[in-house]
């Protein structure tokens, strides 16, 4: 396979950065186009567990390219914690990484506006200045990497942005302002002399060059700016439709790609916003602790409730999904029943799509069916004959609803424990 795309389908959380990790034996170049560092993609290799921020996931395999791609804002003070906190692992990624010279980056004062628009009147975001910096980028007041080579017009840039935020801070939110614009420049250029050799331009990268590559989705579908829960979303295109501007490769060239969703086979969400299947109660906290739903970039803990197949649908066809990873089936390993949700009661009538309306989707209440759970343990299964019937007709289940095939299940975090229902790659993985 030459293309490879990978997306998570719910609110973020899917799962993606165990399913990248494992996949991307296979590719020579792993990508990430859109978001920063509100991401958190976990990986558990052996006994130990990764966490990325903004560095694509697939870079962790010695052999693969990581390229940064022009759709992120990158904050360079946890870019450089990230590569500093592998290399104390003893991975070296400095001469694998590729940083496009059109990220906007994530500075101080778009975390500093963060933190003030989510006290006013918050959406419950990561506070990493992710919408701010968008709000810069298509506002054309953004600041790019490749401005840092010209320090004159940095300064600048600089300059104007801190008086803008600096006058928005104590004119309208009444708060003393504190950033100093000469420490923001002095150490926002002394890290870009550190990766000034990783900047280049990606998008001639990607067309120079005949490798397969696996582009690395962040957040999830139902958080896209567009396709999302608006206003309860993040600042970008965080479904499949974010890869064209993300990479600058045309949709034409995604065209022969493989679309591979991610889903939980529970949901969980982080942050306010409209959750139709989410369970308060006692069955809420146990998927939570059973999960162990807590944020991988805030610690924040997650909001749990059934599978929603009607938000599923909705992402499968959003994104043209070829094919679905399952995680987490372990989790519901042990309940009498698990519900899914098929259909959506919206003021006394029933409905099957996803609503784009606010007020309509706040107002759903999920129509489930409820299928037989199952005891025996699948947690860390490697083998189709080892899951319980049960288990497999709630597979079916997802797949007839949907209508594409799960083809791959994962039970547990680890990279050995998952298993294919389909095979999708030529080549076999080392893995198993
Ligand atoms: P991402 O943002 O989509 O990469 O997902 P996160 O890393 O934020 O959260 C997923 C969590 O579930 C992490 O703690 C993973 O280690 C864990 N995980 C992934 N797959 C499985 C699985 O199949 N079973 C269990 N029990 N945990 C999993
Ligand atoms: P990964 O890649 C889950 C959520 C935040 C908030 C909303 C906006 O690990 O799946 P932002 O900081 O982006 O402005 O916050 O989006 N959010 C995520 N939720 N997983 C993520 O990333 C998320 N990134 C942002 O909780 O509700
Ligand atoms: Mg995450």
């Amino acid at each position: 396979m030459e293309k490879l795309v990978i997306l998570g389908v719910q609110w973020g959380d899917e799962g993606k950065g165990k399913i990248v990790d494992l996949l991307s034996e296979h590719f020579d170049v792993a990508v990430r186009y859109q978001g920063g560092s509100n991401a958190g993609h976990t990986v558990v290799i052996n006994e130990e567990k990764f966490i990325l921020h903004l560095l694509p996931t697939g870079i962790l395999h010695e052999h693969v390219i990581g390229v940064i791609a022009q759709g992120m804002v990158v904050d360079l003070e946890v870019l450089e914690q990230e590569i500093k906190g592998l290399e104390e692992k003893g991975i070296y990624i400095k001469d694998r990484l590729v940083i496009s010279d059109r990220v906007h980056l994530v500075m101080p004062y778009h975390k500093l506006l963060d933190s003030l628009f989510e006290k006013k009147k918050g959406i419950g975001t990561t506070l990493r200045g992710i919408g701010p910096s968008y709000m810069f980028k298509y506002g054309r007041k953004g600041i790019r990497i490749s401005d840092l080579y010209d320090e004159k017009r940095f300064y600048n840039l600089l300059e104007e942005n801190l008086n803008f935020v600096k006058s928005i801070c104590e004119k309208v939110f009444c708060e003393r302002f504190e950033l100093d614009l000469n420490s923001i420049y002095e150490r926002q250029l002394s890290i870009f002399e550190k990766l000034k050799s990783n900047v280049k331009d990606a998008f001639r990268f990607f067309t120079e060059r005949n490798k397969s590559i696996l582009f690395e989705g962040a957040q999830g579908t139902l958080l896209d700016i567009d396709m999302g829960t608006y206003p309860f979303v993040t600042s970008s295109n965080s479904s499949a439709l974010g890869l064209s501007n993300g990479t600058g490769l045309s949709p034409k060239y995604f065209s022969d790609a493989y679309f591979l969703g991610v889903a939980k086979a529970y949901v969980t969400r982080v942050g306010e916003g409209p959750f139709p299947t989410e369970l308060k109660g006692k069955e809420g906290e146990r998927l939570r602790e059973l999960g162990g739903e807590y944020g991988s970039t805030t610690g924040r803990p997650r909001r749990c409730g059934w599978l929603d197949l009607v938000a599923l649908k909705y992402a499968t066809d959003v994104n043209g999904l070829s094919g679905l990873v399952l995680t987490k089936l372990d989790v519901l390993d042990g309940f009498e029943e698990v519900k899914v949700c098929v259909a959506y009661e919206l003021d006394g009538e029933v409905i099957d799509y996803f609503p784009a309306s606010y007020s309509q989707l706040s107002r759903v209440k999920p129509v489930y069916e409820t299928l037989k759970g199952w005891n025996k343990s699948t947690k860390g299964a490697k083998d189709i004959n080892e899951l319980p019937k049960e288990a497999l007709d709630y597979i079916r289940f997802i797949e007839n609803y949907i209508g594409v095939s799960v083809v791959m299940l994962s039970t547990g975090p680890k990279r050995k424990e998952y298993i294919w229902l389909k095979e999708i790659l030529k080549t076999k993985s080392s893995y198993s």
